[in-house]
């Protein structure tokens, strides 16, 4: 066991896109477990668009920083988190973590499945794709959908679950032209654009002229603007998150017709997975038998090494992932 304990500090306030500058690596004597503690070694780190917005305040100057997180119980004064389990936790952004039973779940180690998905499409990723289609929009068959950061994590994982949900025709927006080809050839999207290569509205008539059911909104502003256009009579919108705005303070919101809502008898629901944690158990029974036979994939991007873990979130925030981010212990 390595002696030195790793954890990544948040240094400074960002205006904008933050920089490596904004954080710093602090060593420290690996901890002891206190009773009724456990020590772990940690081997996957999620970094997510949300640790942006905790940036600005909720994360404390300084002080280890919190993340989703899975790792190996190297020492126990706890029953319940004996040598050797697998735990997931959410004291992240640092290589060894001291948990108590209540901060620490242990992971169902389910045969075919890799240790991953519990941060990918078994973990808040996939809650949050499975509570958006199932739960917000009240996906039916047939449904058309339209996904924005659909090459991302909660993204590809929406259009998996969609597909396999029993969607009509799944239309999906991301950042380049390679994205574009996975979510068409590997995801099961039948089309998709590059929001770069033109305004979300044309691009989006032109992939979907007959309209759309549902839209799953990751990124808001134009995408929203175009998507409320393009809904059919009672479309849903479902708000999952504003990343187009969370690294440029000032963005301007989305413009649109607000008699469309009206008019359309629409319905626009936000909501936080947190909200919605009895939907696990839900979510592994309807994920876990489709990994394991192969009719769902994991969409991944894994890097390597705990001392790139600022590298992967700045990544991230510059849409350099496909599917679902991840750093790995090496
Ligand atoms: N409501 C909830 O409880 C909840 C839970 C989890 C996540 N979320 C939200 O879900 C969204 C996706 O999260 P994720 O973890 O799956 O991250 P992700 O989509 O894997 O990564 C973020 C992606 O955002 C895209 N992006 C960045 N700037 C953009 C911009 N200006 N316009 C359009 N796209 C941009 C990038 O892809 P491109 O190359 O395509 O630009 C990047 O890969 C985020 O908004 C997040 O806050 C909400």
């Amino acid at each position: 066991m390595t002696e030195t304990a790793l954890t990544v500090q948040q240094t400074a306030r960002p205006m904008g896109f933050p920089t490596p500058d904004h954080f710093r690596f602090a060593e420290s004597p690996v901890p002891d477990p206190s009773p009724g503690t456990a020590l772990v070694e940690n081997l996957y780190w999620s970094v997510d668009p949300y640790h942006r917005e905790m940036m600005d305040g909720d994360f404390e100057l300084n002080a280890p920083l919190e993340g989703r997180t899975l790792g190996r119980v190297i020492a126990s004064r706890a029953p319940e988190l004996p040598e050797g389990a697998i735990v997931f936790h959410r004291r992240g952004w640092r290589t060894h973590a001291v948990v108590g039973p209540a901060e620490a779940r242990r992971v169902p180690e389910y045969q075919g499945v890799p240790l991953s998905a519990h941060l990918g499409v078994l973990g808040g990723t996939g809650l949050t794709a499975y509570v958006g289609l199932t739960r917000i929009a009240g996906l039916r068959a047939g449904d058309d959908v339209f996904v924005s950061a659909a090459a991302g994590g909660v993204g590809t994982a929406t259009g998996r679950f969609a597909r396999l949900l029993g969607a009509g025709r799944l239309i999906g927006s991301a950042g380049s032209p390679a994205k574009v080809r996975h979510l068409t050839d590997q995801v099961g999207y039948d089309a998709a654009f590059d929001y770069h290569e033109g305004p979300v509205r044309d691009l989006l008539a032109k992939a979907a002229p007959d309209g759309i059911d549902v839209f799953v909104d990751n990124v808001g502003g134009d995408h929203l603007a175009a998507a409320i256009g393009a809904l059919r009579e009672r479309g849903r919108v479902v708000r999952v998150g504003t990343v187009g705005q969370y690294n440029t303070p000032g963005t301007s919101q989305a413009h649109f017709n607000h008699a469309d809502v009206v008019e359309k008898s629409l319905r626009i629901e936000g909501f936080l997975v947190s909200n919605y944690r009895d939907v696990q158990r839900e979510l592994e029974e309807f994920a876990v038998p489709h990994l394991q036979r192969g009719t769902l994939a994991l969409d991944e991007t894994v890097v390597d090494g705990f001392e790139r873990i600022v590298e992967a979130f700045l990544l991230m925030l510059r849409g350099g992932n496909t599917g679902k981010i991840l750093v790995r212990a090496t």
